[in-house]
């Protein structure tokens, strides 16, 4: 097991990353005030993991309660919140009840701000179990639910106390959830580090083939770079605002074409794609370097062609984007190959351009 720490100003958690961790709650035991908790899961994970969380933390004394919610990005609403709320007060669970978030970034999210809204903060613990929500979601405290209008527009900033990321729950995520995970980590590769695409070039194979060695290495170095960019910004005044390259538009593929019917990663490589397109009209990056992307996506076994939408719908769907200020959208886009900027406001005719080129 790899333990990385995240240091904020007023706290500092624990990433833990290995194989065959669930069950070892003494991960969780220093973290809860009481020896109670909630554990929220789906319908999808909870018959897989449920009973073996929750088993080893009674044999330790602790109380659970647990709450299953229906699966699927189109659940990541009020109602599906409301009915978290419904169980932690039917039971009478206190400010001090740990809820324990064991499922994918849908589960990590709604947890998070349930935890961050029940009476007015409870403690929280992210046990991510897709590869999209172990390098990304679990850490660094951003929570939501999605609006019709707009995707994780109703949230908080609310940080778990740890993050237990047992890679062993990936052998049953099927595969195109693994290649949706693995935009996120091309991400990091993209915004900062070079040698980190090159090196997921050279094992996307074996990454695709979950050998754990390669996956072990994936998450740790997403991780570790996520927790140093949230660690100088938690609330996303500056380079934080970086994590969200493809996110603009991904976002607007997401809310636009229904919430559920594109893979969050799938959304974001496409949105990926489209900003490095138009970086390269910017004059950034060369025109094989746009290709370069494209293949490590494909490699991926992800999506780089975006659905044909009028410009005025994407422009609509963007003007909701959290990195809107003063009326501009501000997307992330690329100087080179490893370092993302913020850039406000693109020429309606360069987006065009790239929209048409990548349909
Ligand atoms: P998800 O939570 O919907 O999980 C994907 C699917 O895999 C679901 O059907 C789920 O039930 C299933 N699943 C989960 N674990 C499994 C396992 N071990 N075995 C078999 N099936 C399993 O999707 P996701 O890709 O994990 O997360 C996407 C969400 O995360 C989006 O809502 C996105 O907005 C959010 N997100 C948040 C942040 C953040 O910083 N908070 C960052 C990135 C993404
Ligand atoms: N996934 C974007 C962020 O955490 O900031």
């Amino acid at each position: 097991m790899i333990t990385l720490d995240l240091t904020l100003p007023d706290t500092r958690y624990p990433i833990h990353i290995g194989r065959h961790l669930l069950e070892q709650v003494e991960l969780l035991l220093p973290h809860l005030p009481l020896p109670k908790v909630a554990i929220v899961s789906n319908e999808t994970v909870a018959p897989l993991y449920l009973s073996r969380l929750q088993a080893a933390l009674e044999a330790k004394g602790v109380q659970c309660l647990s709450v299953v919610l229906p699966d699927g990005e189109q659940h990541k609403d009020w109602a599906t919140l409301n009915l978290i709320f419904d169980a932690l007060l039917a039971n009478r669970c206190e400010r001090n009840t740990t809820l324990l978030a064991l499922g994918g970034g849908v589960i990590g999210d709604m947890t998070g701000f349930a935890a961050a809204c029940y009476q007015r903060g409870a403690p929280f613990i992210q046990i991510p179990t897709t590869l999209l929500a172990q390098v990304d979601s679990s850490v660094g405290g951003k929570t939501a639910i999605n609006h019709p209008q707009g995707k994780n527009m109703v949230g908080a900033f609310y940080q778990p106390r740890a993050v237990v990321a047992d890679m062993s729950l990936l052998d049953t995520l099927p595969d195109r959830e693994l290649s949706a995970g693995l935009a996120e980590v091309i991400k990091y590769g993209l915004i900062g580090d070079a040698g980190f695409i090159s090196w997921l070039e050279n094992n996307m194979a074996a990454l695709r083939a979950r050998d754990s060695e390669a996956l072990q290495y994936a998450v740790k170095r997403s991780c570790e770079m996520k927790a140093a960019i949230v660690g100088e910004d938690e609330k996303e005044h500056g380079v934080r605002a970086l994590l969200n390259l493809g996110h603009t538009f991904g976002h607007a593929i997401e809310t636009g074409q229904g919430y559920g019917s594109w893979l969050h990663g799938e959304a974001v490589a496409v949105g990926m794609m489209l900003a490095t397109a138009a970086s390269a009209e910017l004059g950034w990056l060369a025109r094989d370097e746009v290709e370069r992307v494209r293949r490590l996506l494909v490699a991926a076994g992800l999506p780089t062609r975006a659905p044909r939408m009028p410009l005025s719908r994407w422009l609509e769907l963007m003007s909701h984007d959290k990195k809107v200020s003063a009326g501009a959208i501000r997307y992330v886009l690329l100087k080179s190959l490893g370092q993302g900027v913020i850039h406000a406001n693109l020429a309606d005719t360069l987006l065009q351009k790239i929209l048409d080129e990548n349909d």
